[in-house]
């Protein structure tokens, strides 16, 4: 990577976090969507109509990050999980979940350096985000670490279930919810056993 690309990247990355704070500002005195009007009009989800499920096939192309997934299950980004455009998964991933317009460009962004690519012209598959220790890494929540798993796209229903098992929190309607605590434990304890269990442990962070 040359000097110029360096230097360009630590801008972007740094206008992206002042952007966010400024965003974190000023949703302390934004009004909050209502419960049931997140998602924009004219957008998969809005009235509470979402493109319908279906399995993926064999031949579709799916990944270790699970939001992802579900947005190819519901045909929000190409079910066949292939040829996505980074910047459009971003704007996708903005109306579906909610999430920030900082979260949208930066992860984007950062997916397609991490496997080479041209963010705004280039293309990918679901199963390329599973390269090891570039965001995918051992230890995780819902999925075996790779090194023990032919494909990251596959969960592992012990640990779904385990996790579900694990919530203790309550909402105002009773329902049972997991809470930031439980994750934290689950994670913890997935952490502990995949540093036991693979030889081939790495955790990049901590
Ligand atoms: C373009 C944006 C995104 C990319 C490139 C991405 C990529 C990934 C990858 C590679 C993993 C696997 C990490 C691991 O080894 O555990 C992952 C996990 C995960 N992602 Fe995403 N993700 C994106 C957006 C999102 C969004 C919007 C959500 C929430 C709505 C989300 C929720 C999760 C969760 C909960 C996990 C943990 C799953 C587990 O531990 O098994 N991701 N993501
Ligand atoms: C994805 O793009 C490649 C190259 O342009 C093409 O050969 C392939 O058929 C496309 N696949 C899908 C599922 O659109
Ligand atoms: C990425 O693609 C865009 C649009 O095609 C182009 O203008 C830009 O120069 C490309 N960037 C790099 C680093 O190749």
């Amino acid at each position: 990577m040359g000097p110029f690309s360096i230097v360009s990247r630590l801008f972007l990355d740094f206008g992206i976090l002042c952007w966010d704070i400024l965003l974190t500002l000023s949703n302390l005195v934004r009004r909050k969507r209502r419960i049931g009007h997140v998602t924009p009009e004219g957008h998969p989800g809005y009235g509470k109509h979402w493109p319908e499920y279906s399995p993926p096939k064999e031949t579709d192309s799916r990944c270790s990050c699970p939001a992802l997934n579900a947005m190819a299950n519901h045909g929000i980004i190409p079910r066949s999980g292939r040829n996505i455009s980074f910047v459009e998964v971003g704007d996708h991933i903005r109306t579906t979940y909610n999430f920030s317009p900082t979260f949208c460009s930066f992860v984007p962004r950062f997916a397609a350096r991490m496997l080479k690519k041209n963010y705004s012209a280039d293309l990918f598959d679901l199963e390329e985000l599973d390269l090891h220790n570039g965001i995918e890494h051992d230890g995780s929540l819902l999925r075996l670490d790779s090194a023990l798993e032919q494909t990251q796209s596959t969960k592992h229903v012990p640990f779904i279930e385990e996790l579900l098992a694990a919530a203790t929190g309550k909402d105002k309607k009773d329902n049972t919810v997991i809470t930031t605590k439980d994750l934290s434990r689950i994670l913890g304890k997935r952490r502990a056993v995949a540093r036991a269990v693979n030889k081939e442990f790495s955790q990049l962070f901590p």
